[in-house]
């Protein structure tokens, strides 16, 4: 098997609907078009990219999209089922604590387990836990904006929860990772509205405050009117040509909000229905 480089694991995040699928598998299609076998992962119990992309069905185990390209859903009880495999080795030991009633209600309520489970699933292969995770780069369509948080507080509530023994440990190197900018990126999506842009700067903030590292935003979903189409000379046109002059200004505006806090990347509004379609354009347009 190819030998990967220092992984990079990168997380896509931002308010519910503003194209942080889109943007992650066009993240994701960059890297693998670079020659860097990347994994997307979705978080949860359900799919999106399964209707997306017209799959079959996608689950926890991998699954291969494109070259370079695998695609993996990964839930809390998974992940945590995974490692307690991992952990305890042997079958009958796993299902004596794993296959009850108790255990498995257990999970659903423990606050940041299965929050806990996945960022160790995340970052196992940086950690060396668990079946290996033989990608160059880890993309993840990650939760909206404040579950996105409870996800990247987890490791910390459960390190001062737990201060000794190995989960406190596991928790306090998952934190490390989160933290390292040569293993871990952040991205902030949002569009241009009011509502999303400042979410998306609360949100940059937050992640600030608890990874220490500035996020990158993308600025989806930009109109840019067509030169040709401002500058024709039709009497017919111009009350469009003002709603487009319009639109560009609040879009600078808002635009000029995120760029207060540092890096922005801009993608266009790409007008295809087709997906595929969708996250090849952003996959272009992105730096
Ligand atoms: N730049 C773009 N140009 C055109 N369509 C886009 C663009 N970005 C996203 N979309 C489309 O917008 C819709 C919503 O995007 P997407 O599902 O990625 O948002 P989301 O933030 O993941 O939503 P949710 O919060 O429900 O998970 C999708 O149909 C997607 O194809
Ligand atoms: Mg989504």
């Amino acid at each position: 098997m190819k030998q990967v480089s220092q992984q990079k694991i990168i997380f896509v995040t931002g308010k519910g609907g503003v194209g942080k699928s889109a943007v992650a598998a066009g993240i994701a299609l960059k890297q693998a078009r670079a020659s860097r076998k990347t994994l997307l992962v979705e978080l949860g119990y359900q799919s999106f990219y399964e209707d997306y992309f017209h799959l079959e069905k996608v689950g926890y185990q991998a699954q291969n999209l494109k070259p370079n390209l695998d695609l993996a859903l990964w839930s809390g009880p998974e992940c945590l089922k995974e490692y307690a495999r991992h952990l305890l080795k042997v079958e009958s030991l796993y299902r004596l604590f794993f296959e009850n009633s108790v255990t498995k209600a257990l999970i659903q309520v423990a606050p940041g387990l299965a929050e806990l489970a996945i960022l160790g699933k995340v970052t196992s292969h940086p950690r060396r836990v668990g079946p290996p995770l033989n990608y160059d780069c880890i993309v993840i369509d990650a939760f909206a904006t404040g579950h996105f948080l409870a996800l990247l507080r987890a490791p910390h509530g459960m390190a001062e929860a737990i201060r000794f023994g190995p989960m406190g440990d596991q928790s306090r190197s998952i934190e490390k990772i989160l933290k390292d900018p040569q293993m871990c990126e952040y991205f902030v999506v949002s569009f241009p509205e009011e509502l999303p842009v400042v979410e998306g700067i609360e949100l940059w903030q937050g992640i600030y405050d608890i990874v220490k590292q500035k996020p990158v935003h993308i600025f989806n979903r930009v109109l840019d009117p067509a030169e040709a189409a401002m500058n024709a000379k039709a009497p017919a046109l111009e009350p469009f040509q003002k709603y487009l002059a319009k639109v560009s200004t609040a879009e600078t505006n808002l635009y000029n909000q995120l760029k207060m806090q540092g890096e922005v990347h801009t993608l266009p509004q790409v007008f295809s229905v087709d997906a595929w379609d969708v996250v090849s354009q952003i996959a272009e347009a992105l730096p």
